[in-house]
């Protein structure tokens, strides 16, 4: 037997003609005659009828049949009595009356309810991922993934983008994480890394002439995990060659136009805002802000300059800042909620928290008896500040203040409800300082990764005493307060690109031993280039309105970087391991 149709397609047009279905059982109920199934695939659910006095062996049978058996049934479409449609369901209006049954494979009592209201924790979902993946929703987010990829095909297609695919095993590339290494047996004592992303092999096929690239392709970082991290994820990889930071932005604008007109009912803004780094972290406290929440932080410092309250005056005397959040409305946050969020921030590397409510009693705050008038004046000023509304205060090194009232904006934000979580933001951060100063390493770090091209206005700060002024060509673009691409123009100048290895402290021996290849593929004329890779798991995920990236990963590690389903990482046998020259330390 042939099926027919899947079993989200039946409807009253059908209504009289013979059909062969096949699924699994979804729910069964026995009314003592008549059995009722609705039968599942990955297109819907059509309610099956076996009644005695149509098919009195297949009713038999069906008595046997419990969650999740396959079967196969063919029998005629009849349209639901009266009163019994299911106005939720596209097959909602009809059922089929079974008059034969095949059973095609039966099935213990699985270790949880497929079905999306029922409560199951994340390790016996990953344990039975294919059970958890036969879920409605785990399978609409997969076909909305296999829809995004596609999108993403057609429209970088129809730019003149060309598909090529990079090395699994190669050599480590510098994007921040570490590698994970796979032992080469020929070569003993040598190991290849899997790549943490393309980026050497794209600006390689810009050498060779390809113009425009892209990848859809597994990246490996071995780094800690979060929600939105995994080990291997997946990246929209993009080069193009004689293009402009602008050529770049324009272009993505309109792939994630096309994506969400293509798989979302959202709309989003035709061009996205631009902000620079300063900015974003000056008003968000972050370089990936959500500007759904809708209050910035403001600079306070030259209000307490003066302050009787020395602990601001005194940080404002030694260059240090005075940053506040407004947070509006606060009639919701006591006194107890501020003393948490105080203990909170030492947790964020702050020595402290100052706080102060406006009630229609005048101020609440451990510190505002200390604030003059003028402080007080200075501040209703520019918080435009009303009652019930409250004010958090950090007073320290600016990155630090911004960073803190940057978590506490967002964790608010959430807390109080202030934004609709359904709508999208988007926006480009850019102007990234080039390099960072790491106290761990004692030297500067590149911020992107050291391919990244210095702004060409910024080029003679690159012989000054402070490169962190230094700003890049650089940008990510943010969705909702998640970094779901980054991206830059590169160096293309080998001289130049020399440079920055030194500033980075990499002396040219490491330069030629880790990335010779592409500095010799800079001198035989490298057209001046640039890209982006874009989360494609992030990308999803937000398209999905889901919280965790696993959500829309068919198989994906726990946050120990493990698989509950396969149990890798395994043990593996001494053969393998002599093998490849390998001996396990007890
Ligand atoms: P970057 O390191 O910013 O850039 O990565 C690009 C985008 O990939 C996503 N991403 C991740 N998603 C899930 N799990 C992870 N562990 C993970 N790490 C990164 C983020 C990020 O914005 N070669 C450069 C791109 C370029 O310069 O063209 C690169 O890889 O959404």
């Amino acid at each position: 037997m042939k099926r027919t149709h899947t079993c989200g397609e039946l409807n009253k047009k059908q209504v009289g003609k013979k059909v062969i279905l096949m699924g699994w059982c979804d729910v069964r109920r026995d009314h003592g005659g008549l059995i009722f199934i609705d039968l599942r695939d990955r297109w819907g659910k059509t309610q099956i009828v076996f009644d005695p006095s149509v098919a009195q062996a297949a009713q038999g049978l069906a008595k046997e049949i419990r969650s999740e058996f396959v079967l196969e049934v063919e029998g005629k479409v009849r349209k639901r009595p009266q009163g019994m449609e299911n106005k939720k369901l596209p097959t909602g209006e009809i059922e089929v009356v079974v008059q034969c049954l095949k059973i095609l494979n039966r099935c213990p009592t699985p270790p949880f309810e497929i079905s999306d209201q029922a409560d199951v924790a994340e390790e016996v979902r990953l344990k039975y991922r294919f059970l958890d993946l036969r879920r409605p929703s785990m399978q609409n987010y997969l076909i909305l993934r296999h829809k995004t990829a596609q999108a993403v095909r057609n429209y970088l297609s129809k730019q003149n983008f060309l598909e090529v695919e990079t090395p699994v095993l190669t050599r480590s590339t510098p994007e921040g994480a570490r590698d994970y290494l796979v032992p080469s047996r020929v070569q003993p004592g040598k190991f290849f890394a899997l790549p943490q992303s393309p980026q050497l092999f794209k600006q390689l096929l810009m050498v060779s002439g390809f113009d425009k690239y892209f990848q859809i392709v597994k990246c490996f970082r071995d780094e800690d995990l979060r929600a939105d991290r995994q080990p291997e994820f997946t990246q929209v990889d993009i080069e193009a060659s004689f293009v402009s930071r602008d050529d770049i932005l324009e272009m993505v604008e309109g792939l994630i136009q096309t994506v969400f007109k293509e798989v979302s009912v959202k709309n989003i803004k035709k061009s996205f805002d631009r902000l620079n780094y300063k900015d974003a972290m000056n008003w968000y406290g972050s370089d990936k802000p959500d500007r759904r929440v809708p209050w910035k932080i403001e600079d306070v410092s030259e209000i307490f300059k003066n302050s009787p309250f020395k602990i601001f005056s005194q940080a404002a005397e030694q260059g240090k800042v005075i940053k506040a959040l407004k947070v509006t409305p606060a009639q919701d946050l006591a006194r107890k909620d501020f003393e948490s969020l105080e203990s909170e921030v030492k947790g964020l590397g702050a020595k402290g928290l100052g706080w102060a409510k406006l009630t229609s009693e005048g101020w609440q705050s451990p510190i505002a008896k200390n604030f003059s008038d003028q402080d007080k004046e200075g501040l209703l000023k520019k918080l435009k500040l009303k009652a019930n509304d409250a004010v958090l205060f950090v007073a320290d090194e600016w990155a630090v203040a911004c960073q803190v009232l940057g978590a506490l904006r967002l964790s608010l934000g959430k807390k109080l409800k202030v934004f609709d979580e359904k709508t999208t933001d988007l926006c480009w951060v850019l102007d990234f300082p080039l390099f960072e100063w790491s106290a761990a390493d004692n030297r500067y770090v590149s911020v992107h990764h050291p391919f990244t091209s210095p702004h060409l206005e910024d080029l003679s700060l690159m012989n000054g005493s402070d490169l962190s002024k230094v700003r890049s060509l650089g940008y990510d673009l943010v969705m909702n307060g998640y970094e779901i691409g980054g991206g830059s123009i590169r160096i293309h100048d080998r001289d130049l690109q020399q440079k920055v290895f030194e500033t980075l402290k990499i002396s040219a021996e490491e330069a030629t031993r880790r990335f010779g290849f592409l500095l010799s593929a800079l001198e035989y004329g490298a057209p001046p280039h640039g890209g982006i890779a874009l989360g494609f798991d992030r990308l999803v995920m937000l398209l999905a309105n889901c919280s965790s990236i696993r959500d829309v990963i068919a198989f994906p590690k726990t946050t120990s970087a493990t698989c509950l389903m396969t149990e890798a990482p395994s043990e593996v046998d001494e053969a393998q391991l002599k093998e490849l020259h390998i001996q396990i330390k007890s």
